[in-house]
């Protein structure tokens, strides 16, 4: 999500330092930072592009062959000066930067202030400093360990202290880090495109891992004390390559993060053995909605699709009679926003022109007004009454990937709150906790079908239209299929509920016009496969989205992508990996750059 850097050697850090962040601000970042130390610490903030930031640097003396950088992309606090890393203890000895999210940051701070702790930001953090500065005697390798044994949560950090100079010690656990050195001295990022220009040779971290680097060498061991023996990696990247994590595109690097951004998505959410979803961001409304009996679900593009299988899972799982409704529509058509009801905004880039028009005619009429948006400190998070982040991370490809499917998982998260609420059971609750948390590898496991995609998109590739269809659960999947494919192919596709085929498009139907049908086993199976049969009758090609272990689908359709079994609620999570992929590979095919589609725009702050 965010960018760290660290450098210390025999060269000046300041510039090394922000041509590292510069490398990494590809990612997207509302605020940076960087601290030196010389003979003696400084440290500067700034809040918005990191020209900000240099601005500040201007005409200062900034010397020492030791600091660490970050660019934040905020999760916890407002995007302020305060809230920007490095983050630092009472004493200003101990400087952090830090991505991921501290899990129990806050009873770790209640127990800090407690003993005379003082915090100065919104973040979590800032625990990080103060636990380091509460162990530190002097070693600073062993005052990160004890503290990183007390936090949950997931963090890559960087740290020095100005009382155990001459070193950064380095940890990571689920958010990426690597080490290299070259002759002039040690780095450390969390991403290599950050290094690239200095040295090849990387060495990844792993997780439960600490480093300790100096200006000539590193060592690497566990929590423990365990010695980790580590091999470097030589990487033939380009700058432009390692910023891709060596994918062609951002749009193949976002589709294969998915398992990685749905378990941010989820990490901390789920209660398993109550059954529950805790959504800290839903606490303070919590009473209001127990009282309920009505939701309304407005948003653009991809994320309306995502939010018409919210609106399935929330009336069948929680009871709750919900609507759908486009930004665009919604804002004209003199909706009736009942004191009864409360409206899920959902938005990637929480900016889009309607949605948020939407949510100024909804605040207007009284109404309560959630969000499902990535983008923290976004326009819509800002103006909401209360919401969940999909901490997706950023999302650079114009065509929504891992944005969609944390969407998906939060509203499932949603659907286990609102429904928990309600009258649904224990037993449904653990059920629909335990499958969620299994999502992450199904999706690993339907993501390593690309090559079997990439040869489909191969085969189809002169086919001028394609239909999706899909029922229930893969109705939207159906539409946000046909919805990928033309923006990144610019090849005619439409989405249908299967259902509807007979009232029109089977007129479309000859050997010429291929359909993509969405037919997992689920409730609908035996429907939907019915809808198929009409197509074959007329000649037409069927690429078939089935559940692994049914072989009679091939004797239907012509050719099958396989999905994982799962909770039929969460089918569409895992039905949009194949869909995500064969709309990539025809892109590429096609001779197109699926990350910037002709006359389409990432954030559409315009009508
Ligand atoms: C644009 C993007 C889509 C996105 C839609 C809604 O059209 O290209 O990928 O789904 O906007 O954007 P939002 O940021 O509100 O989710």
């Amino acid at each position: 999500m965010c960018g760290i850097v660290g450098y210390v050697g025999s060269k000046q850090a300041a510039p090394l330092l922000m041509e590292g962040l510069r490398r990494e601000s590809y990612r997207g970042y509302d605020s940076s930072g960087i601290a030196v130390l010389g003979s003696a610490p400084v440290s500067f903030r700034s809040v918005g592009k990191l020209e900000e930031l240099e601005l500040k640097l201007k005409g200062q003396v900034v010397e020492g062959g030791l600091g660490i950088g970050h660019s934040r992309w905020a999760t916890h606090g407002q995007v302020t000066e305060e809230n920007a890393h490095p983050q630092t203890d009472c004493a200003n000895n101990i400087f952090v930067v830090h991505n991921g999210i501290i899990e129990n940051f806050g009873v770790i701070k209640k127990k800090l202030e407690e003993r005379g702790h003082q915090f100065r930001s919104e973040t979590d953090t800032e625990v990080l400093p103060h636990l380091i500065e509460h162990f530190f005697e002097g070693n600073l390798e062993e005052a990160v360990k004890k503290a990183l044994s007390v936090v949950r949560g997931s963090y890559a950090i960087a740290v020095f202290a100005v009382k155990d100079p001459g070193k950064i010690v380095a940890a990571r656990l689920s958010s990426p880090l690597v080490i290299s050195l070259n002759d002039t001295g040690g780095f450390v990022a969390s991403d290599p495109a950050a290094l690239i220009a200095h040295s090849r040779k990387m060495v990844f971290l792993e997780d439960g891992e600490v480093a300790v680097i100096e200006p000539d060498t590193f060592h690497v061991s566990d929590l423990n004390n365990q010695v980790k023996k580590k091999v470097a990696t030589e990487l033939d990247w380009s700058v432009e390559e390692a910023q891709k994590g060596g994918y062609e595109h951002f749009m193949l690097k976002e589709i294969m993060e998915q398992p990685e951004a749905v378990a941010n998505a989820l990490r901390g959410r789920l209660l398993v053995q109550e059954g529950r979803a805790k959504l800290g961001g839903l606490e303070r409304v919590e009473k209001e909605l127990r009282a309920i009996g009505r939701l309304n679900i407005i948003a653009c593009g991809s994320s309306y699709y995502a939010g018409l299988a919210g609106e399935y899972m929330l009336e069948e799982y929680a009871g709750i009679p919900t609507d759908t409704d486009l930004g665009s529509e919604f804002r004209y058509r003199k909706a009736i926003v009942d004191k009864n009801s409360a409206s899920i905004f959902i938005s990637q880039s929480g900016e889009t022109a309607d949605t948020l028009a939407a949510l100024k005619e909804v605040k207007e009429k009284g109404g309560l007004t959630l969000g499902i948006i990535n983008q923290v400190g976004s326009s819509l998070a800002r103006e909401m009454t209360a919401g969940v982040y999909n901490h997706a991370g950023p999302e650079i490809g114009v065509a929504s990937t891992k944005a969609t499917s944390t969407q998906l998982a939060v509203l499932a998260l949603f659907t286990l709150f609102l429904g928990r609420q309600r009258g649904m059971s224990l037993t449904m609750g653990k059920r629909i906790a335990e499958e969620l948390q299994k999502l992450p590898a199904l999706i690993q496991q339907t993501l390593e079908q690309a090559p079997h995609i990439q040869r489909m998109a191969e085969k189809y590739a002169t086919a001028a239209n394609f239909l999706y269809i899909g029922r229930k659960y893969s109705f939207p999947i159906a539409l946000e299929g046909a919805l990928k494919l033309k923006e990144t192919s610019y090849v005619h596709a439409e989405g249908y509920g299967a259902g509807e085929m007979k009232h029109g498009p089977l007129a479309l139907i000859d050997s010429s016009f291929p359909t993509f049908a969405v037919v997992p086993t689920d409730s609908v199976y035996e429907k939907t496969v019915s809808n198929i049969q009409e197509v074959k009758a007329r000649r037409g090609p069927v690429i078939a989205v089935a559940t692994e272990g049914n072989e009679a689908i091939q004797e239907l359709a012509d050719d099958v992508m396989y999905i994982p079994k799962t909770l039929e609620m969460l089918t569409p999570i895992l039905a949009l990996i194949p869909v995500q992929l064969f709309a990539y590979y025809m892109s590429v095919l096609k001779g197109n750059n699926p990350d910037t589609p002709r006359n389409l725009a990432k954030s559409v702050t315009v009508e």
